[in-house]
């Protein structure tokens, strides 16, 4: 089986042969949103901006990003684990992330690479906790053995009306091709899902960002763009970006 089915997510290195800098610390961005939101094509537009600048940029997503997550992603997006119920979902999902920030976040980071990951901690607190209908203190509990720690920097959470995120979501798959476990799911549940999202926001302003995704692509990546650069300018200052290229 194909553990790696996109290389890129696996790319630790700047594919254009510049010399990347490193921060004297890393930072980490979590993407968010419902389904068809576009964060996959934000995630590898910003990463392409930054590479061009010379960041050392490690993109990634969950489930998945370290072999043993992505073994992990075949058995949850299957709907393999679905009839033993959220929590054993929960459950996985967390067994997932917590070897995938082992395997690949904490070392990025702490070599002082930007990581930009497509999904995570808060995926399971909506998609698990609240649609999923989990005790929040279980959930709590298994967010923290999972992360280790490892809170985000920084959150963009891509907020698009679910209707038209399963249009587009429906359009990029392909009408043919089967939903995955998760993006099946009725209306009232993405909708929820989305309010879930927003909230998350609210109680959490100093690290989430919510970006309207209802616009065209190059108009969400300007905003993305725009906030990503200037929390990276608040956090690391010029002597740190003139660390010694890598
Ligand atoms: P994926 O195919 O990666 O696509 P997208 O992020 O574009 O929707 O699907 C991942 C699915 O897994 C998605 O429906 C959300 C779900 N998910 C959870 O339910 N909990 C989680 O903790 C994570 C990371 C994802």
């Amino acid at each position: 089986m194909d553990v790696f089915p996109n290389a890129d997510y696996l790319e630790c290195n700047n594919p254009h042969g510049q010399r990347p800098f490193r921060l004297a610390r890393g930072f980490f961005i979590t993407f968010e949103g419902g389904e068809g939101a576009g964060k996959s094509t934000q995630i590898e537009r910003l990463a392409k901006k930054m590479r061009a600048k010379k960041y050392d940029v490690l993109l990634t997503r969950e489930p998945g990003g370290s072999p043993g997550a992505e073994a992990v992603r075949h058995v949850l997006l299957s709907g393999a684990a679905e009839p033993f119920g959220p929590k054993m979902e929960a459950l996985l999902f967390a067994a997932a992330r917590s070897d995938h920030v082992e395997q690949l976040i904490r070392p990025a980071v702490e070599r002082g690479s930007v990581v930009l990951c497509d999904r995570f901690l808060d995926s399971s607190r909506v998609y698990q906790g609240v649609t999923g209908g989990i005790d929040p203190a279980f959930m709590q509990a298994l967010e923290q053995v999972a992360i280790n720690g490892m809170m985000p920097d920084m959150t963009l959470i891509l907020d698009i009306d679910p209707a038209e995120g399963l249009r587009r979501a429906t359009q990029r798959r392909g009408a043919e091709a089967e939903a995955d476990r998760f993006e099946k799911e009725t209306l009232a549940i993405h909708q929820a899902r989305r309010d879930a999202f927003l909230a998350i926001a609210e109680a959490e302003p100093g690290r989430c960002i919510v970006i309207d995704a209802s616009a065209d692509p190059d108009t969400v990546e300007h905003v993305v763009t725009a906030a990503v650069f200037a929390a990276l300018e608040a956090r690391a200052p010029a002597r740190n970006r003139q660390a010694a290229p890598v």
